[in-house]
């Protein structure tokens, strides 16, 4: 065994549902942290002695910083997050689940503003996604206008015409009198790894790749 000599391999999950359903998926295939299931803790790192692995909590759009500087080997978080944070890290795998899309969503009269290529005003949580997808695909020219959650305000009380936004159930969209008018992406949660990690410790991670795969294909 080389045990002794392996470095601490080190994961950054987003916190919440994401995190939750990646330490489920670890679990099926043998990785475990008991230290993590205890709720009441503070702590912020937890260890697998055994197994040499680290994991911490942090905001999702950290999750890419903290993989890209080394800080995290590994990290899982939303597709959303990843191209909104543009960071060099390799994205290695589709995790199945966390699925939503994101899309330009607003009232139903605001259809004949996209078509006519008028400026309008774009509201979203997700500003870089929102100008590529206008800029660079769409080539309309928009205002964007940052906003840090409860989007579907934006068209209600006139902030901006539409939105660029997740959409899950849809649900949120219907009791706010919104719909989907675009759809940019697809998106759910991905696995990525910092660059130098993947030359350094290319056998266990490409393990862990792979048994990660075996496991979401099986179900
Ligand atoms: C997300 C998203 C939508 C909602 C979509 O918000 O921004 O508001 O979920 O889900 P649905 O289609 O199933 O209704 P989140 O709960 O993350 O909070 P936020 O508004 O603060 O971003």
């Amino acid at each position: 065994m080389m045990c002794s000599e392996e470095r601490y391999l080190t994961f950054a999950l987003g916190k919440g549902r994401l995190a939750n359903k990646t330490l489920e998926l670890l679990e099926e295939i043998g990785i475990t942290c008991e230290e993590m299931k205890d709720k009441s803790s503070r702590k912020l790192v937890f260890v697998n002695e055994e197994l040499k692995l680290r994991f911490f909590l942090s905001k999702g759009p950290d999750v890419p910083t903290y993989v890209e500087y080394g800080a995290a080997d590994i990290g899982v978080v939303g597709k959303d997050t990843i191209m909104e944070e543009n960071r060099r890290v390799y994205e290695v795998l589709d995790l199945g689940f966390g699925k939503c899309r994101m899309c330009v969503c607003g009232p139903a009269n605001a259809r004949d503003l996209l078509k006519h290529h008028e400026i309008i005003r774009v509201a979203s949580k997700y500003p870089n996604i929102a100008k590529d997808y206008f800029y660079n695909k769409k080539h309309q020219t928009v205002d964007i206008i940052k906003l840090n959650g409860s989007v579907e305000l934006g068209p209600i009380v006139k902030l901006s015409d539409v939105i660029v936004d997740i959409v899950e159930t849809g649900s949120t969209l219907n009791e706010n009198g919104l719909e989907v008018l675009e759809e940019i992406c697809p998106l759910s949660a991905r696995m990525i790894v910092n660059q130098v990690s993947m030359q350094m410790e290319t056998e266990r991670i490409k393990k862990l790749i792979n048994d990660l795969k075996a496991r979401i294909s099986a179900v």
